[in-house]
């Protein structure tokens, strides 16, 4: 399995790896309207030009704004997501990110056990974020020197 940016080209297969492995979280116009930002990173872990992680991450001045992170259902907990954060984390430091954040949903266990332990902290909450109107933890993570455990 490789490492790839993501692209434009790569439309149809976002859109699908979405459904597939995140409940389709964006729309075909929102993942148009993303890959065709010059400001978002947008970074998949492939093999023979199947998706197996996707993450995408908009870069705002000196924060990395990180909006989609999802690993195929048969291919979770085996580091896909960890290496795939690392990846953007490096890109996004040699373009200037200092700090990283993102929202995740308090319901979202897994997810939350993830970011802990990849070195996202916890620094407020947006009350009734979700549809569902579950709430948000707001983490943020400092790009800046070696902070990732494990
Ligand atoms: C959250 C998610 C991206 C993690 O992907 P993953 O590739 O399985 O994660 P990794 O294998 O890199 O996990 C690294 C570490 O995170 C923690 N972790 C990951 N998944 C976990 C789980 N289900 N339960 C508890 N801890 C977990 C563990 O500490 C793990 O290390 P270990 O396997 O050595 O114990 C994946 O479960 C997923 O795609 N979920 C659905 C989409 C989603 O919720 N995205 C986040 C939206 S905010």
């Amino acid at each position: 399995m490789n490492i790839h940016s993501l692209g434009p080209q790569e439309l149809e297969s976002c859109v699908a790896f979405d459904g597939l492995a995140a409940a389709q979280w964006w729309s075909r116009e929102q993942w148009q309207a993303e890959l065709n930002k010059p400001s978002v990173l947008c970074i998949g872990i492939q093999e023979c030009f199947d998706l197996y992680a996707l993450v995408c991450g908009n870069l705002v001045i000196n924060e990395l704004h990180i909006s989609f992170l999802a690993v195929h259902p048969s291919y979770r907990r085996r580091g896909l997501a960890k290496k795939l954060m690392l990846e953007l984390f490096l890109r996004a430091r040699s373009s200037g990110a200092e700090n990283a954040t993102l929202e995740v949903s308090t319901m979202n266990s897994k997810a939350c056990s993830f970011y802990n332990q990849i070195g996202f902290e916890t620094h407020g909450i947006r009350r009734n974020y979700y549809r569902n109107g579950s709430d948000a933890l707001i983490q943020w993570k400092c790009l800046k020197g070696n902070h990732t455990k494990g």
